[in-house]
């Protein structure tokens, strides 16, 4: 296996590594590292069946199945489409980039440890790839805060909803959200969450709030809050911490979901057609023991 990192705030791409095949519990270790490391890893010129994907994200943790799974492949709810393509004039696939900053599962009791990505039809226009997906560095936004706000945040928590960031996506044009049933919200009230966690893998601090779902510091009162969650993600758009992935068909992208924050850049059109196979790997097993 060849790990070479991009040299910037995040990323490494993992050569000698077919996903087609089981892979051995020694590599499996060698890849949860770099994921901590790194945050963003990508296996380059993968072809892959959805059961290989199944299984490759079977080996870090319990795979979700999305509370309000719109779209996912045949006989495989835990395997989601990200896509813009239609069939018969239907969508057939969550179509909606251009999120704004989050990360996945923040409002969920239980967190997610990482997405993985399988692009299968990746839009290009005059020979650049579209719709680059994005990550900031949690660990470095965390080490680079000030002492004082540190000493701010420091065994505080913050209240994630899952309808901020669901609400703000249904209001954009064309998408195909419905509002969330009395019976979502019930699967997924809003949860606290410590805004300093320690990482699972690395061990380091990092800082865990995100504007996609973070509504108040809890024991805070509103105007103090917004003033304090401001700064915390105006902090975070600091470009030392930034970096984009631009998307090759064949890529396995795997994101550490508990160290960064992300974005999907929505700059291609309806006929330029972008297919993702997703799963998400939730925090489920004891990643120090098996990084050590
Ligand atoms: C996600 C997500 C980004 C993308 O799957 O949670 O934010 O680029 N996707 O599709
Ligand atoms: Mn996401």
């Amino acid at each position: 296996m060849d790990i070479r990192p991009t040299g910037e705030a995040l990323g490494a791409r993992i050569f000698g590594v077919d996903l087609s095949k089981p892979v051995a519990d020694g590599d499996f270790r060698t890849i949860l590292r770099a994921l901590g490391e790194h945050g963003v890893i990508v296996f380059p010129r993968q072809t892959i069946e959805t059961e290989d994907l199944v299984r490759f994200g079977q080996m870090f943790g319990d795979l979700e199945i999305n509370v309000a799974n719109l779209f996912h492949e045949p006989d495989h709810p835990e395997v989601m489409i990200l896509s813009n393509m239609k069939k018969d004039g239907k969508p057939i696939g969550l179509g909606d980039a251009g999120q704004g900053w989050h990360t996945d599962m923040s409002y969920s009791k239980d967190i997610a440890l990482a997405n993985v990505l399988y692009a299968m039809k990746v839009p290009i226009r005059e020979g650049r790839p579209l719709g680059d997906t994005q990550f900031r560095n949690m660990h470095a936004a965390y080490e680079n805060l000030p002492d004082d706000i540190k000493k701010r945040v420091e065994g505080r928590s913050a209240t994630h909803d899952f309808i901020k960031f669901w609400d703000m996506m249904r209001a954009k044009p064309g998408s195909t959200r419905g509002p969330l049933t009395a019976e979502q919200r019930r699967q997924k009230p809003p949860v606290s969450q410590p805004i300093v966690q320690t990482h699972p893998i690395t061990g380091r601090k990092i800082l865990y709030c995100n504007p996609g779902y973070a509504m108040v510091i809890d024991g805070m009162d509103q105007a103090e809050s917004d003033e304090l969650l401001d700064y915390l993600f105006k902090h975070q758009e600091q470009p030392k911490f930034f970096y984009a992935h631009k998307w090759t068909e064949g890529d396995v992208l795997m994101w550490d979901n508990i160290g960064t924050v992300h974005n999907a850049i929505p700059d291609y059109g309806p006929d330029e057609p972008r297919y993702m196979r997703r799963i998400q790997v939730m925090a489920t097993k004891n990643y120090a023991k098996l990084a050590a």
